[in-house]
């Protein structure tokens, strides 16, 4: 049994540094991509207070293809440049939206989410897939989240 628990009321600095070990201990030495995106989705969701997604999508052939979330059922193809995951695949760079309504092309999966985080993940300058994150609260994410994210994106792109 794996229990990766954070405390409660962690400052936001610790929250990510214990995620981001705990996403690293689960996928270490493993080398299925399906299966490290599931769990690292999984710790996401554990750990990340105030979400209603959390997941991955993947570049395949040229569009985003649905990865491993924990959420509502979602979109499952999304072309590059299109709603904030292809704009954050095409443009290769972090896109963190206070108020999704304002975004143009917003792409709504769950009518609940409000704000949202996508990052990408890079690997030898290719864009092999995006994290997103999904809230219900506007303005859930500041660059704290968005550079903590950054430095998960960092450790999957050798892991998927
Ligand atoms: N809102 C995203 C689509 C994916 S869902 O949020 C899970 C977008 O605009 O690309």
């Amino acid at each position: 049994m794996f229990d990766f628990t954070p405390d409660a009321d962690l400052p936001k600095a610790e929250l990510y540094r214990q995620l981001i070990q705990s996403c690293d201990a689960i996928t270490s030495g493993e080398p299925d991509a399906i299966a490290n995106m599931a769990n690292v989705a999984a710790l996401m969701a554990e750990f990340l207070p105030r979400l209603n997604w959390a997941g991955f999508y993947r570049v395949m052939d040229g569009e985003l293809v649905l990865g491993p979330f924990v959420g509502r059922p979602a979109c499952i193809r999304i072309p590059m440049g299109q709603g904030v995951c292809g704009t954050a695949a095409s443009d290769a760079k972090t896109q963190l939206v206070e108020d999704v309504h304002t975004f143009p092309g917003h792409i709504a999966c769950d009518a609940a989410s409000q704000s949202e985080l996508v990052v990408p993940i890079v690997r030898g300058g290719i864009v092999l897939a995006v994290i997103d994150l999904d809230s219900p609260d506007v303005a859930r994410f500041d660059a704290e989240d968005a550079a903590g994210i950054e430095t998960l994106a960092q450790l999957l792109s050798a892991r998927i």
